[in-house]
């Protein structure tokens, strides 16, 4: 097996927010194979590994990522009579609609999510309607350790508010068994055009990361403690929360990770000033963490 591994390649291409330098090293897996051979080889050199779905929950640094970033292309999905197994480098969306073409439904809600089946596993992505660990049945992972892949089933994950285990194990996803539930067609493509339609009424769309910051458990939604610091329409450089949603900050096109960072972590400050709560960041912020202290 020849694997190909590129140096200094532009993370920004990859990512929603458009935004961040070059990985020091970058290849793409189609095969678990690879992930492995990819994973063993950062070990040796001591370096950082990093696997990138479909971008849209990571902030990467203007300076790059010092190590190996692993583009997850796997993208077999096979359905089973009320459920489907999908490779975890799958968009959500692509994996409803291919799903809706044989009458099979149960996952609309997932619409409203970004990213691939792999990285909403990782980090329990979802809406109050459904969250991936509630679709998730079983999956395959190649655990931290291990040089197999091996099958957990929903409860390894300790799922939890936008949380799962594997954020602390480093076990890899290469796939996920959802359930499903028959349903015609023509009912998902509504059920999903009015998932669309109502994040569109309340969120921006410009480049973004989604929700910037995790809601507080005990508290009102950050939007709202974010809006009632006064931070709607605040700017840096090209980076600016959003007037519709303010737990949005958008890239109104040319902004670094850093104008970026900058903003977020003046809300950060004024929410704590305002309302004495601490955000925590909902993104993955790469290689370092500034809201970690
Ligand atoms: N609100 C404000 N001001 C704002 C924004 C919101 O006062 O600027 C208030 C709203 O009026 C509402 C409350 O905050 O009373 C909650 O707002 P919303 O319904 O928009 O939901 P959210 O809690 O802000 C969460 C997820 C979203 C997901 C929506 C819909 C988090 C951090 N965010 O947002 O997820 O789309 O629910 O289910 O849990 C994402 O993860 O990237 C994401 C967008």
């Amino acid at each position: 097996m020849e694997i190909q591994i590129q140096k200094n390649v532009a993370l920004r291409q990859f990512t929603t927010y458009h935004t961040g330098g070059p990985a020091q090293y970058f290849a793409v897996a189609r095969d678990w194979q690879t992930f492995f051979h990819l994973r063993e080889f950062a070990k040796k050199e001591g370096m950082p590994f990093l696997i990138l779905g479909g971008g849209s929950n990571v902030l990467f640094a203007d300076e790059g990522y010092p190590g190996m970033v692993v583009l997850n292309q796997m993208d077999k999905v096979a359905f089973h009579p009320e459920a489907v197994t999908s490779e975890s480098g799958v968009h959500l969306m692509k994996l409803i609609a291919l799903a809706a073409q044989r009458n099979m439904g149960g996952i609309s809600a997932l619409a409203n999510v970004p990213g691939t089946v792999g990285g909403a596993v990782y980090g329990n992505a979802g809406t109050r309607d459904l969250w991936m660990g509630d679709a998730l049945l079983s999956a395959i992972i190649l655990p931290e350790n291990g040089d197999k892949p091996m099958q957990v089933d929903k409860d390894y994950f300790k799922f939890g508010y936008r949380d799962s285990v594997i954020k602390k194990t480093k076990d890899i996803v290469l796939a996920a068994t959802l359930k499903l539930k028959p349903t015609p067609a023509g009912v998902i493509r509504i059920e999903v055009n009015e998932y669309i339609k109502s994040r569109m009424a309340k969120q921006p769309m410009g480049l973004s990361c989604g929700s910037f910051f995790k809601n507080p458990t005990h508290f009102p939604s950050a939007g709202w403690l974010i809006e009632q610091a006064g931070c709607k329409g605040m700017k840096e450089g090209g980076a600016m929360v959003s007037d519709k949603h303010a737990n949005f900050i958008l890239n109104t096109g040319n902004a670094t990770t850093k104008d970026i960072l900058t903003l977020a972590l003046k809300v950060h400050q004024m929410v704590k000033e305002k309302h004495n709560t601490i955000l925590e960041p909902e993104v993955q912020i790469f290689p370092t963490n500034p809201f970690k202290s």
